[in-house]
């Protein structure tokens, strides 16, 4: 008993000599802020508002239900246009914040935003603010991450 006491007391003591100063560096986000994006008005998502990490079901389940309401009549989960363009692959050309304000403020970017405006151009249509919230935004990009 007296033996197994010891044991115990040292296992505990050599714990706390462990060294502490190999906490890793936090993440280096994959893809570099582009000048445009701090001339995003106030309030607009920037990269910081957004963390992507494994594919999230409970969120790409909501979006797909918004899809099938709110965005089914003008675009598609392939890479055909409808009368807006397809989704499928939206994601590697486009950064999540700009799909998010091109969904939460929809007016601003086809007014202000070079991208938006070539869309319109391609499409000849424009696209209706679908007055989504912020959460929602978020579940039609996770929706797009797994086209
Ligand atoms: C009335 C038709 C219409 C509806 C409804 C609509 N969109 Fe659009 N959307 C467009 C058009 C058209 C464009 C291309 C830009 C333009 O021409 O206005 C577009 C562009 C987009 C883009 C950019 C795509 C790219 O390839 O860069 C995203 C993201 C988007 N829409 C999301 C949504 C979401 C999310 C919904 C539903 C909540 C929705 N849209 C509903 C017509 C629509």
């Amino acid at each position: 008993m007296a033996v197994a006491v010891a044991l115990f007391v040292s296992a505990c003591g050599g714990s706390d000599t462990k060294p502490e100063a190999t906490t890793p560096k936090a993440p280096v986000p994959a893809v570099a802020e582009t000048p445009a994006q701090s001339a995003y008005p106030a309030g607009f998502i920037t990269a910081a508002d957004i963390t992507l990490g494994p594919i999230d079901q409970a969120k790409v389940a909501s979006g797909q239900k918004i899809f099938d309401e709110k965005c089914h009549a003008c675009h598609g989960l392939t890479d055909q246009k409808v009368i807006g363009p397809g989704w499928k692959g939206v994601t590697e050309h486009r950064k999540p914040e700009w799909i998010m304000n091109m969904i939460l403020h929809t007016d601003w970017m086809l007014e202000n935003d070079t991208a938006a405006q070539n869309l319109v151009e391609l499409t000849k249509a424009r696209m209706t603010d679908q007055e989504l919230t912020k959460d929602q935004a978020r579940d039609m990009l996770e929706l797009m991450r797994t086209l």
